[in-house]
């Protein structure tokens, strides 16, 4: 937990932006697994964490805007509790470290809420997510399940966007900190890339670096030697001469913020010829990227010039073919980078998608592409300082879009189908890096994590 200070400054600002009504932020509540008791990890929501601090299940609060008051909702335990938890902390005395001053038992919020919509006072609410939290808007506000999305307050969505994209010194220094267990995670994984190991025993050794660095992971790892799925999430594999293993991942820091990175290494230890000029294709595109990152600049641009990188590689060793800006322009590249170039990331690692990717990565100045791949791109608006992105560009050889495409005559006159079969098997390259940027450029995060050809290799020397 940040200094009170921190949170009172971040509602001064919050409440700036609004005349009167009610700000509502419900946190999140434990999930049950196979029984009551046996629960999900708890994670807390983003907004409610970023404003209010308390990392615990079953907190409420409310800003009232006309009364001029805040007030954290929840329980305290009971001696039945207690027994099984040992005492605990009352409430009463958590909210003063976030510098709030009245708190209430967790069945007044419903009445609170009920009182205020009789007053026909605006009550204003992020889009719910979590299923308990949708039933409490729904049994307290009479909102339809299907209508809870659309009835979000559009004025709060936009001032959290606001707040939370620009990151504070605080929020900078807890993302370094976490790299340095992000470091230690990837080091760990990457010389464990050795034939006869099967990828959960690498992403499991990751994990435990997280666990017991008192955090967790930021999203479920991605780890595999078919790279090519990009959200491979199957630890099965045993991994053998001559296979790429893709590793893709992020440690959740105390307080809640994510790092994310992506590394590809050989399992011998040694690129071949061909896995080496590919890897030294995505290299530069995302070299190319974050160099371009300033202040002004459109990410969605960014996102297309390393496209175009990717698009140049591709055709110096043969496999497109034609004029490089066409080809990106018509969207060919997308069979080897279907995704968007990177994200915004904070407290959730794909920062505020909870909210709505739309308010978060584009406006009403930059739009979002229905282009295939480009379409995919979760950030594309101009950059300011104090944001914090990924860079993660790749290159995939999945062997399904290959076969549709094929069939379907596509882009023939950029691609060359025949010597892209010749790649079918290779799997996927991606490297990923997070980047703050800065008044004058940007900063790439952390300690750098091996990532030329020569320094991958020499984590087996
Ligand atoms: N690093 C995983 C993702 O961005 O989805």
């Amino acid at each position: 937990m940040f200094d009170a200070k921190i949170y009172t400054k971040r509602r001064k600002l919050l409440k700036k932006e609004f005349k009167k009504g009610i700000l509502l932020f419900l946190g999140n509540t434990e999930l049950p697994m196979n029984y009551p008791q046996n629960v999900y990890h708890f994670r807390q929501d983003s907004s409610f964490l970023y404003f209010f601090g308390i990392d615990e299940p079953g907190l409420a609060a409310i800003i009232d805007l006309d009364n001029k008051k805040e007030i954290i909702f929840g329980d305290d335990v009971d001696i039945e509790d207690v027994i099984w938890t040992g005492p605990l902390p009352l409430l009463k005395d958590k909210i003063t470290n976030v510098g709030v001053a009245e708190c209430a038992p967790f069945s007044k919020l419903s009445e609170y809420l009920e009182n205020a919509k009789t007053q026909n006072r605006k009550i204003h609410f992020l889009p719910p997510y979590h299923p308990n939290n949708q039933i409490l808007l729904n049994t307290s506000l009479d909102i339809p399940f299907g209508k809870l999305k659309e009835n979000a307050s559009p004025e709060l969505i936009n001032v959290v966007v606001k707040l939370r994209s620009l990151k504070g010194r605080e929020e900078i220094k807890e993302i370094e900190n976490g790299m340095k267990t992000a470091y230690k995670m990837f080091t760990t994984a990457m010389k464990m890339a050795k034939p006869g190991l099967f990828e959960y025993e690498v992403a499991g050794k990751m994990e435990g670096i997280a666990r017991a660095k008192n955090g967790s992971l930021s999203f479920p790892t991605i780890l595999s030697v078919r790279g090519e799925i990009l959200h491979g999430h199957y630890h099965n594999n045993q991994m053998k001469d001559g296979d790429l293993l893709l590793i893709d991942a992020g440690f959740e820091t105390p307080n809640g913020y994510a790092t994310d990175h992506t590394r590809v290494v050989p399992v011998n230890g040694k690129f071949t010829q061909k896995q080496k000029e590919i890897y030294q294709i995505v290299l530069d595109s995302q070299l190319a990227a974050i160099d371009a990152i300033k202040p002004g600049v459109t990410y969605q641009s960014i996102h297309l010039l390393s496209c175009k990188v990717i698009a140049k590689g591709l055709k110096d060793i043969g496999l497109m073919k034609g004029d490089v800006d066409e080809a990106v322009k018509a969207g060919a590249h997308a069979m080897f980078l279907p995704h968007g170039l990177g994200h915004m990331m904070g407290l959730d690692v794909h920062d505020m998608e909870d909210i709505g990717q739309i308010f978060v990565g584009y406006d009403d100045e930059v739009r979002p592409s229905d282009q295939f791949g480009t379409a995919y791109l979760r950030m594309g608006r101009r950059l300011q300082p104090g944001f914090v992105i990924t860079v993660e560009p790749g290159i995939y050889f999945i062997p399904d879009l290959f076969n549709l495409w094929k069939s379907e005559k596509k882009f023939t006159e950029f691609i060359n189908y025949d010597k892209v079969a010749e790649y079918l098997g290779f799997g996927g390259i991606r490297i990923e890096d997070d980047v703050l940027v800065t008044d004058d450029g940007h900063k790439v995060l952390g300690k750098p994590i091996p990532k030329t050809i020569e320094e991958v290799e020499g984590l087996f020397k």
